[in-house]
Protein backbone atom coordinates (compact mmCIF):
# COMPACT_ATOMS: atom_id res chain seq x y z
CA UNK A 1 0.00 0.00 0.00
CA UNK A 2 1.28 3.29 -1.03
CA UNK A 3 0.66 6.81 1.26
CA UNK A 4 -1.59 7.93 -1.12
CA UNK A 5 -4.01 4.36 -1.68
CA UNK A 6 -4.74 6.17 2.33
CA UNK A 7 -6.60 8.98 0.71
CA UNK A 8 -10.14 8.44 1.59
CA UNK A 9 -9.68 7.02 4.78
CA UNK A 10 -7.54 9.04 6.21
CA UNK A 11 -9.20 12.53 5.39
CA UNK A 12 -12.70 10.95 6.55
CA UNK A 13 -10.76 10.54 10.23
CA UNK A 14 -8.28 13.44 9.79
CA UNK A 15 -11.13 15.84 8.99
CA UNK A 16 -13.14 14.58 12.24
CA UNK A 17 -10.24 14.98 14.38
CA UNK A 18 -9.59 18.36 13.05
CA UNK A 19 -13.11 19.65 13.71
CA UNK A 20 -13.00 18.78 17.33
CA UNK A 21 -9.38 20.13 17.58
CA UNK A 22 -11.16 23.23 16.41
CA UNK A 23 -13.27 23.16 18.45
CA UNK A 24 -12.04 22.58 22.01
CA UNK A 25 -8.58 24.29 21.63
CA UNK A 26 -9.31 26.91 19.04
CA UNK A 27 -5.78 28.73 19.22
CA UNK A 28 -3.72 25.16 18.63
CA UNK A 29 -1.10 25.21 16.23
CA UNK A 30 -1.49 21.66 14.32
CA UNK A 31 0.93 19.54 13.10
CA UNK A 32 -0.25 16.87 10.56
CA UNK A 33 1.26 13.60 10.51
CA UNK A 34 -0.98 11.58 8.66
CA UNK A 35 -0.77 10.12 5.03
CA UNK A 36 -1.16 11.13 2.18
CA UNK A 37 0.60 14.29 4.35
CA UNK A 38 0.60 17.23 1.45
CA UNK A 39 -3.28 16.18 1.01
CA UNK A 40 -4.32 15.70 4.55
CA UNK A 41 -2.83 19.31 5.54
CA UNK A 42 -5.73 20.63 3.09
CA UNK A 43 -8.47 18.41 4.74
CA UNK A 44 -6.82 20.03 8.08
CA UNK A 45 -6.43 23.70 7.26
CA UNK A 46 -10.42 23.09 5.47
CA UNK A 47 -11.66 21.83 9.05
CA UNK A 48 -10.07 23.20 11.54
CA UNK A 49 -10.53 26.92 9.62
CA UNK A 50 -7.13 27.88 11.28
CA UNK A 51 -5.10 30.19 9.62
CA UNK A 52 -2.31 28.26 7.21
CA UNK A 53 0.05 29.75 9.70
CA UNK A 54 -0.81 27.34 12.20
CA UNK A 55 -1.07 23.63 9.89
CA UNK A 56 1.75 22.88 9.52
CA UNK A 57 2.66 18.84 8.24
CA UNK A 58 5.88 16.84 9.13
CA UNK A 59 7.41 15.33 6.49
CA UNK A 60 10.56 17.27 5.47
CA UNK A 61 12.38 16.64 8.97
CA UNK A 62 12.08 13.03 8.54
CA UNK A 63 12.52 12.59 4.74
CA UNK A 64 15.74 15.33 5.64
CA UNK A 65 16.75 12.72 8.62
CA UNK A 66 17.04 10.12 6.60
CA UNK A 67 18.66 11.75 3.90
CA UNK A 68 21.37 12.94 6.45
CA UNK A 69 21.74 9.60 7.71
CA UNK A 70 22.66 7.95 4.39
CA UNK A 71 24.80 10.87 3.80
CA UNK A 72 26.50 10.17 7.07
CA UNK A 73 26.88 6.53 6.55
CA UNK A 74 28.38 7.12 2.84
CA UNK A 75 30.83 9.60 3.81
CA UNK A 76 31.56 7.88 6.91
CA UNK A 77 31.06 11.23 9.31
CA UNK A 78 28.75 11.91 12.04
CA UNK A 79 25.37 12.72 11.31
CA UNK A 80 25.67 15.65 13.14
CA UNK A 81 27.83 17.15 10.64
CA UNK A 82 25.33 16.50 8.01
CA UNK A 83 23.07 19.19 6.76
CA UNK A 84 20.84 18.00 3.84
CA UNK A 85 16.58 18.87 3.27
CA UNK A 86 13.80 17.57 0.61
CA UNK A 87 11.31 19.40 -1.10
CA UNK A 88 8.13 18.75 -2.69
CA UNK A 89 5.40 16.53 -1.47
CA UNK A 90 5.95 13.07 0.91
CA UNK A 91 5.84 10.92 -1.99
CA UNK A 92 8.01 8.83 -4.31
CA UNK A 93 8.41 12.49 -6.29
CA UNK A 94 9.93 14.29 -3.05
CA UNK A 95 13.45 16.38 -4.33
CA UNK A 96 16.12 15.21 -2.32
CA UNK A 97 18.48 18.71 -2.69
CA UNK A 98 21.63 17.52 -3.15
CA UNK A 99 23.35 20.86 -4.20
CA UNK A 100 22.39 22.31 -0.86
CA UNK A 101 23.48 19.30 0.97
CA UNK A 102 26.72 19.76 3.12
CA UNK A 103 29.23 18.03 5.67
CA UNK A 104 30.14 20.55 8.04
CA UNK A 105 29.49 23.14 5.10
CA UNK A 106 31.37 21.76 2.62
CA UNK A 107 29.34 20.28 -0.18
CA UNK A 108 28.90 17.18 -0.21
CA UNK A 109 30.04 16.79 -3.86
CA UNK A 110 33.43 17.08 -2.19
CA UNK A 111 33.22 13.76 -0.17
CA UNK A 112 31.15 11.20 -2.57
CA UNK A 113 30.81 10.82 -6.33
CA UNK A 114 27.79 10.88 -8.45
CA UNK A 115 26.92 7.38 -8.70
CA UNK A 116 26.53 7.70 -4.54
CA UNK A 117 25.04 10.85 -4.26
CA UNK A 118 22.19 9.68 -6.92
CA UNK A 119 21.59 6.41 -5.14
CA UNK A 120 21.84 8.68 -1.60
CA UNK A 121 18.63 10.93 -3.78
CA UNK A 122 16.89 7.53 -5.12
CA UNK A 123 17.46 5.85 -1.36
CA UNK A 124 16.34 9.30 0.00
CA UNK A 125 12.83 9.03 -1.88
CA UNK A 126 11.89 5.28 -1.10
CA UNK A 127 12.99 6.13 2.82
CA UNK A 128 9.22 5.29 3.78
CA UNK A 129 8.87 1.70 1.78
CA UNK A 130 12.74 0.55 2.96
CA UNK A 131 11.19 0.93 6.66
CA UNK A 132 7.18 -0.61 5.44
CA UNK A 133 9.75 -3.63 4.10
CA UNK A 134 11.55 -4.10 7.30
CA UNK A 135 8.47 -3.86 9.70
CA UNK A 136 6.17 -5.98 7.65
CA UNK A 137 3.01 -4.51 9.22
CA UNK A 138 2.25 -1.22 9.97
CA UNK A 139 4.76 2.37 8.82
CA UNK A 140 7.81 3.67 10.60
CA UNK A 141 6.76 5.59 14.05
CA UNK A 142 9.89 6.20 15.70
CA UNK A 143 11.54 8.86 13.37
CA UNK A 144 8.14 10.03 12.58
CA UNK A 145 7.39 11.15 16.22
CA UNK A 146 11.00 12.30 17.03
CA UNK A 147 10.53 14.42 13.73
CA UNK A 148 7.24 16.12 15.09
CA UNK A 149 8.76 16.41 18.76
CA UNK A 150 11.38 18.57 16.60
CA UNK A 151 9.04 20.75 15.03
CA UNK A 152 6.70 21.15 18.62
CA UNK A 153 10.19 21.96 20.41
CA UNK A 154 10.64 24.59 17.32
CA UNK A 155 7.40 26.26 18.44
CA UNK A 156 7.28 25.82 22.03
CA UNK A 157 10.58 27.61 22.29
CA UNK A 158 10.22 30.11 19.69
CA UNK A 159 13.78 29.19 18.09
CA UNK A 160 12.75 30.40 15.02
CA UNK A 161 14.39 27.30 13.48
CA UNK A 162 14.77 26.31 9.65
CA UNK A 163 13.17 23.27 9.24
CA UNK A 164 11.45 21.44 6.25
CA UNK A 165 8.17 20.73 6.37
CA UNK A 166 4.54 21.34 4.39
CA UNK A 167 3.00 24.58 4.16
CA UNK A 168 0.89 26.42 2.37
CA UNK A 169 2.48 28.31 -0.45
CA UNK A 170 1.28 31.64 -1.53
CA UNK A 171 3.24 32.14 -4.96
CA UNK A 172 6.48 30.41 -3.95
CA UNK A 173 8.21 28.27 -5.97
CA UNK A 174 4.81 29.67 -8.92
CA UNK A 175 2.74 27.50 -6.95
CA UNK A 176 -0.48 29.23 -4.42
CA UNK A 177 -2.89 27.43 -2.42
CA UNK A 178 -0.93 24.60 -2.07
CA UNK A 179 0.69 22.41 0.70
CA UNK A 180 3.84 21.66 -0.57
CA UNK A 181 7.31 21.03 1.30
CA UNK A 182 9.78 23.85 1.91
CA UNK A 183 11.81 25.25 4.22
CA UNK A 184 9.93 26.97 6.50
CA UNK A 185 11.05 28.73 10.13
CA UNK A 186 8.85 27.78 12.65
CA UNK A 187 8.52 29.98 16.43
CA UNK A 188 5.76 31.00 18.68
CA UNK A 189 3.49 31.77 16.02
CA UNK A 190 3.73 28.91 13.73
CA UNK A 191 4.97 29.04 10.16
CA UNK A 192 6.65 32.26 10.34
CA UNK A 193 8.65 32.47 7.20
CA UNK A 194 8.96 30.74 4.24
CA UNK A 195 12.23 30.12 2.56
CA UNK A 196 11.88 30.46 -1.34
CA UNK A 197 15.71 29.38 -2.77
CA UNK A 198 16.40 29.97 -6.14
CA UNK A 199 16.60 26.01 -7.93
CA UNK A 200 18.22 24.75 -11.50
CA UNK A 201 15.87 24.11 -14.23
CA UNK A 202 16.38 20.63 -13.82
CA UNK A 203 15.75 20.98 -9.51
CA UNK A 204 12.39 23.09 -10.83
CA UNK A 205 11.38 20.56 -13.40
CA UNK A 206 11.64 17.73 -10.62
CA UNK A 207 9.95 20.11 -7.78
CA UNK A 208 6.92 20.76 -10.78
CA UNK A 209 6.51 16.63 -11.07
CA UNK A 210 5.34 16.54 -7.34
CA UNK A 211 3.90 19.65 -7.26
CA UNK A 212 1.96 18.32 -9.89
CA UNK A 213 1.76 14.70 -7.95
CA UNK A 214 0.36 16.82 -4.77
CA UNK A 215 -2.26 18.63 -7.09
CA UNK A 216 -3.43 15.33 -8.59
CA UNK A 217 -4.25 14.43 -4.87
CA UNK A 218 -6.14 17.05 -3.82
CA UNK A 219 -8.18 17.93 -6.27
CA UNK A 220 -9.22 14.43 -5.31
CA UNK A 221 -10.54 15.23 -1.94
C1 LIG B 1 7.24 7.42 6.11
O1 LIG B 1 7.83 8.12 5.27
C2 LIG B 1 5.16 6.17 5.90
O2 LIG B 1 5.23 8.43 5.37
C3 LIG B 1 5.76 7.48 6.21
O3 LIG B 1 7.83 6.64 6.85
Amino acid sequence: MSRDDLLKTNAGIVKAVCEQVAKYSPEAIMIVVSNPLDAMCHVALKASGFPSHRVIGMAGVLDGARMRHFIADAAKVSVKNVQAFVLGGHGDTMVPLMRYATISGIPVDRFLDKATIDAIATRTRNGGIEIVNYLKTGSAYYAPSSSAVEMVDAILNDRKELLPCAVLLNGQYGVKDLFLGVLAKLGKDGVEQIIELELLPEEQANLDKSIAAVKELVTLL
